[in-house]
């Protein structure tokens, strides 16, 4: 077999590598005339790619088995024409009319047993025969169309697989959830023992009676939620996975993506599952008004950089201003496109596009910034768009440079991340990406450069790993961070890690179970915080959300922080040339910084940007190239830094400004 290749088919000979730059197009919202401004202004620009018929399904096949391919034919010569390159969608994302008329039974139920009709978009079961075979037939006919057209540089699976139908509750997939359970656990004796069913008069005595956990009286079991969880990502990897192999039977030098959403507020798909079904790593990314959006973009970034294994990927989406679905949508400020579009380049995107390229006039998203606005050409974001395509040209020779590694890493773990948000737990506040998040905020407060990394990669050679809320730690992976800290690594775990094994059961013996002789330490009740207390520490920091009476069992433990009952609260434990931590309480990025300070000068790290620069400044580096992001509004000095700018200034990084410096020989 082929095997497809990791980056965008050229479409032109002898094209030099380059970062990529461009947007969702929708030429189909518009009249012919403006195709030819489109191409034109594209070009004036500097774009170099697009994303074409995401949602063109029921213009290129109005009635079932009738297509009508002229229109995307003669969208494809003219970008060609252009110079410009065409990540193909497969057209499958919104399902036309036709098709849920006849076919209702495609749609999605809720939990409470009400159908998601059609009117919005995505309104699919991931599971229906029905669906997959109209969206197959589709993906057929567009692979037969498209495969030696000159522009077709990827394809474009569907469309954030999972963004509005990651969990449908309906009869197919009563029916899929039954074969996945199937397939996990062998027969019913083991799923009953899974799903801990002596509870509540819960055994099940047939497969038939198994369901989705659909609105119930209170509670349903947790382990089944978890299971459901599992069961609906990977439901739609495998509609991922029938399109592709489709594109890859039909087409097998055309590469194969899917834009992933490693955002927050998307939690539903397991993406470091899901890596390695595509042939290269695309995301969105939407800035939320969270406490510290700019750090939420670089975990995101960071965290895709590391799901593509430090390989370059394709940012998919972001916007050149403000959306249209968030509460108040407020735009961008001067400076913050290019900081935003770069801080993902300096994280291994080698690509850069937009949603969308030309500003909707009708439809939900009409007020949803563009790269050309309502304004036109004649705008300040038009301009900003067309200077940031200047840039990336100017930075051509990062194109193709993996991601260099850090020396301290923060796992990341979506089944941790579903297991703890999970009902009736000690507490309904705890956000397991907020902690991920302040950890990794206070690493760039101290200026230390750091992995968001997947659990299930190789952790081994990282001088300091975080692994904040490592709830669901089975028996693997309890060996893993033994062996690491065995091996001399240190490790630093928070509050309600280590507490269930992949079925949800509690490890017995007291907390945190499967870490418990690792961090040396036995709590026999969690006392997790009301809203608005604050436990104080003879640190100097406060925690919030939670806290542990910690009991110490272990040698060599040492209390790093005390509560102010003279219990311990941070402790850490010398094993042969490692150690492992532990944090009972929530400390936020400005308590965890001090903390840090002291966990990375024992594990041997220092920041790799001079005093003066830490956290004033993010560091990510890709081979010889150094990004150098000014994380405040104010002027950064740079002075004495070694290297030739690639872009921006030697000598001062301007408020919200970016240099890239290539190293001296
Ligand atoms: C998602 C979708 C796009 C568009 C944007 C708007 O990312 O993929 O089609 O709806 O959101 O922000
Ligand atoms: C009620 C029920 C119990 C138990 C508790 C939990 O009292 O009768 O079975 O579920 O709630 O607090």
């Amino acid at each position: 077999m082929t095997t497809p290749p990791r980056w965008l088919r050229p479409t032109r000979p002898g094209q030099p590598p380059r970062l990529e730059y461009g947007a969702d197009y929708n030429p189909e919202q518009w009249p012919r005339e403006v195709w030819d401004e489109d191409v034109r202004a594209m070009r004036a620009a500097g774009v170099t790619v697009v994303s074409l018929a995401i949602f063109s399904w029921a213009l290129l096949e109005p009635e079932e088995g009738a297509y009508d391919f002229g229109w995307l034919d003669e969208v494809m010569d003219l970008l060609h024409a252009g110079g410009i390159a065409v990540d193909l969608a497969t057209a499958t994302a919104s399902p036309p009319p036709w098709l849920t008329a006849r076919h209702p039974e495609i749609l999605p139920v809720d939990r409470h047993g009400r159908t998601v009709w059609p009117g919005g978009r995505q309104h699919w079961r991931p599971t229906s025969p029905v669906f997959r075979e109209h969206a197959l037939r589709l993906v057929r006919r567009m692979a037969g169309r498209y495969a030696t057209h000159p522009a077709l540089a990827a394809w474009h699976v569907s469309n954030e697989l999972g963004c509005h139908n990651a969990y449908d509750y309906s009869a197919d997939a009563a029916a899929a959830f039954r074969a996945w359970l199937q397939r996990r656990y062998g027969d019913l004796a083991a799923l009953n023992a899974a799903w801990g069913t002596a509870f509540w008069s819960q055994h099940y005595s047939g497969w038939s009676q198994v369901l989705p956990p659909r609105m119930a009286a209170t509670h349903p079991n947790p382990t089944q939620q978890l299971d459901f969880k599992r069961f609906s990502s990977d439901a739609l990897k495998d509609h991922l996975r029938a399109e592709r192999d489709v594109l890859r039977e039909l087409t097998p030098d055309v590469p194969v993506t899917t834009n992933f959403m490693v955002m927050g507020g998307t939690k539903a798909m397991d993406y470091a599952d899901w890596a390695a079904e595509v042939d290269f790593v695309a995301n969105d990314h939407y800035v939320q008004r969270t406490a510290r959006p700019l750090d939420e973009l670089s975990f995101s970034a960071n965290l895709t950089g590391n799901l593509a294994g430090g390989r370059p990927w394709f940012l998919m989406e972001h916007s050149t201003s403000a959306v249209n679905w968030q509460p108040i949508n407020v735009p961008k400020r001067p400076g913050d496109l290019e900081r935003h579009s770069l801080t993902h380049v300096a994280h291994g995107a080698d690509a850069v596009c937009f949603f969308q390229w030309r500003q909707s006039r009708a439809g939900a998203e009409k007020y949803h910034s563009a790269m050309v606005p309502h304004a036109g050409e004649d705008s300040t974001v038009f301009r900003d768009v067309t200077a940031l395509g200047e840039t990336l040209r100017r930075l051509a020779a990062v194109a193709g440079r993996d991601r260099t590694r850090a020396r301290v890493a923060v796992l990341f773990d979506w089944t941790s991340w579903w297991a703890v948000e999970q009902d009736s737990h000690p507490t309904d506040r705890l956000r397991y990406r907020e902690e991920a998040l302040d950890w990794y905020s206070a690493l760039l407060d101290l200026g230390v450069r750091a992995d968001v990394l997947p659990v299930g990669a190789d952790f081994a050679d990282y001088d300091l790993v975080v692994a904040p809320v490592l709830h669901v730690v089975p028996a693997g992976l309890r060996q893993r961070l033994e062996a690491y800290v065995a091996g001399g690594g240190h490790l630093v775990t928070t509050y309600f890690s280590g507490i269930v094994d992949e079925h949800d059961h509690v490890w017995l013996g007291g907390y945190p179970g499967a870490l418990r002789e690792l961090l040396g330490i036995r709590i026999e009740e969690f006392a997790p915080l009301p809203d608005g207390d604050r436990a104080t520490l003879d640190n100097g920091t406060a925690g919030t959300l939670w806290t542990d009476r910690i009991e110490v069992t272990g040698e060599g433990v040492e209390v790093l922080a005390r509560y102010g009952d003279g219990r311990p609260a941070i402790t850490r434990r010398e094993h042969a040339g490692g150690s492992a931590a532990y944090v009972s309480t929530r400390l936020g990025p400005d308590g965890l910084a001090p903390l840090l300070g002291e966990l990375l000068g024992r594990s041997g790290v220092e920041s790799e940007l001079p005093p003066e620069l830490r956290g004033r400044v993010e560091l990510a580096v890709r081979g010889e190239f150094r990004f150098l992001i000014n994380r405040t509004d104010e002027p950064v000095g740079l002075a004495g830094l070694p290297g030739e700018p690639l872009h921006g200034p030697l000598d001062r990084l301007g408020p919200r400004g970016v240099t890239v410096l290539r190293a001296p020989e």
